[in-house]
């Protein structure tokens, strides 16, 4: 097929009510596979690389126009006024495309989410190849209620379209089209148009119709009529015309394109999917070879995924980057970039600003927010680590706390590379763990801690002889600690009296007290 036929302009039309939504938010902006729908139509469409993409807008204006505008900055914004129907919403577009414009252009829905680059570009090569003034994208339907219905002549060319009510209504009537109900072949409502046919014939086109709307519909018949070619071109895919009237609709194309964007990674970009059933992977994302999704995975958003990764089971990345070789298990993550081999989880959540480095951890139960963890640094366990530059190599250990709110404003930790953390401690911001530190186990340090320094900030440990005799007499724990005495002939050692946390003295001091 030759691409290298592309339309002189593309116009999407985006400006119904959408009411079969229930929703208070205009059809054109429900999502699928991350995207609105009126971005993947606009985005179908501008990949062919067309001149002019227009889009008709009406319904919700305010929120329509501006959306279109940052997906596809260059899309023309063409209002629709009152009169109803797709002929005038076409009409529109067309009054805000330049006049002298020839050639073929293209009519899409902004609410045809699967319809790809490639059939628009099939389409615009059929029509161009045949030399059409009018060449309709239809389909053969099973259950073809609703649709307009494609009417063809004795010679088999096609006459013309009529609409599913229009039809009902010919049916009570008799004539000529009082079979048109039995009609499977629909419009797609997807054409190509000889530009100047088009404009011609819309100026023809009146609201004569059950709905009392200007039908593109009707532009069949006129240019036919005007001496045109009119043809079709069938398409087998029809989840690439179906489109989103309500929610039922909308959950069903997004699971559709779901599987196809699964069907591409595994295919092109060479991913393991284990369970497609329950990945759930945006349009946008990128899935490096041999990465395996486990199932429960999101990807969601701008995600990207290196190779030879493995994310999952059950996880949520939305605008994750993941380096080569990593591993990210139960975790949820937003805003971050996680390393190559690094890894995270089970149960891990990285909020915005998290950046881990090279074959660094983020653990169990481990929370950070603006987070910049060093090359092969460890936050293995239970901790809260926000507001914090971690240096390569270092050490956090379980249930370390880094405090960034005073209760007014947030305040930034340092730890240097290769200082050591101890367990359950609290590292008050601001505060500075220099290169080569440690902290004591159980610390609540608010202070600056120089390089090769230990930092102990805690209650020295007092033991006091016989307690137990005295205030727990008679009990079990008093007879286990009379029969441990007697053992050792009465006494305490020096050893259980003398246990000292003083840096100064230390032999090997548990000081560090570092989990790993
Ligand atoms: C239309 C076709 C029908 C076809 C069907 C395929 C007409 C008259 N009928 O019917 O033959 O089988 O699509 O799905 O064209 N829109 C506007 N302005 C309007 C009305 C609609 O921009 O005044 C836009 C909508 O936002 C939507 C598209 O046009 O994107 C289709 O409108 P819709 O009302 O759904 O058309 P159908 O009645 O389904
Ligand atoms: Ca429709």
């Amino acid at each position: 097929m030759s691409a290298s036929r592309r339309p002189a302009a593309v116009i999407v039309l985006a400006a119904g009510d959408g009411t079969r939504m229930k929703s208070d938010l205009n059809k054109m902006l429900h999502r699928i596979g991350g995207r609105t729908l009126v971005a993947h139509a606009l985005l179908a469409a501008a990949r062919t690389e067309t001149a002019h993409v227009a889009v008709t807008v009406r319904a919700q204006r305010d929120r329509v126009a501006p959306h279109v505008s940052e997906v596809w900055p260059d899309a023309v914004i063409a209002d629709q006024d009152e009169v109803k129907g797709t002929g005038r919403a076409a009409e529109c577009a067309l009054d805000a495309l330049p006049a002298d414009l020839t050639g073929t252009v293209l009519v899409t829905y902004g609410d045809t989410p699967l319809l790809t680059t490639e059939t628009l570009l099939e389409l615009t090569a059929v029509h161009e190849g045949a030399g059409n003034a009018v060449t309709v994208l239809t389909a053969h339907l099973e259950d073809p209620t609703g649709y307009g219905r494609v009417y063809r002549g004795h010679d088999d060319t096609v006459h013309g379209i009529i609409e599913h009510k229009d039809a009902l209504q010919a049916r009570h009537e008799g004539g000529d089209l009082a079979h048109a109900l039995d009609i499977t072949e629909i419009n797609s409502g997807i054409y190509a148009f000889d530009v100047e046919v088009l404009r011609a014939s819309l100026a023809k086109v009146t609201t004569d119709n059950a709905q009392g709307e200007k039908y593109l519909t009707d532009v069949l018949a006129i240019a036919r009529a005007d001496g045109g070619r009119v043809d079709s071109h069938s398409i087998e895919d029809i989840w690439q015309i179906e489109g989103v009237n309500d929610k039922v609709q909308l959950a069903r194309m997004g699971k559709e394109l779901n599987r196809r964007t699964l069907d591409r990674l595994m295919r092109e970009s060479g991913a393991i999917v284990t369970d497609p059933d329950t990945t759930w992977v945006d349009a946008e994302v990128t899935v490096g070879r041999d990465t395996v999704l486990e199932p429960n995975t999101q990807l969601l958003g701008a995600t990207s995924i290196g190779a030879g990764a493995i994310i999952g089971p059950d996880c949520t990345l939305k605008d994750t980057e993941v380096g080569d070789g990593a591993s990210v298990v139960r975790a949820h993550t937003e805003l971050a970039v996680i390393g190559p081999k690094a890894t995270v989880g089970p149960y891990s959540y990285l909020r915005p600003g998290t950046t881990l480095g090279e074959g660094g951890k983020i653990g169990g139960f481990v929370e950070t927010k603006n987070a910049d963890i060093g090359a092969g640094a460890k936050v293995p366990h239970l901790t809260y680590a926000g507001d914090v530059t971690i240096g390569e190599g270092a050490n956090i250990g379980a249930g370390t706390i880094f405090a960034n709110y005073d209760g007014v404003a947030k305040h930034h930790t340092q730890v240097g590379a290769h200082s050591f953390i101890g367990s359950n401690s609290v590292l008050v911001a601001p505060v500075t763990i220099n290169d080569g530190a440690y902290v004591g186990a159980g610390s609540a340090i608010d202070g600056t801690v120089g390089p090769g320094q230990i930092a102990v900030a805690r209650a020295r440990q007092r033991n006091v002889d016989g307690w137990v005799a005295r205030r727990r007499a008679g009990t079990r724990t008093a007879a286990a600690a009379e029969a441990a005495l007697a053992a050792r002939g009465g006494e305490n050692t020096q050893d259980d009296n003398t246990h000292d946390t003083d840096s100064t003295h230390d032999t090997d001091t548990k000081g560090e007290g570092a989990t790993a």
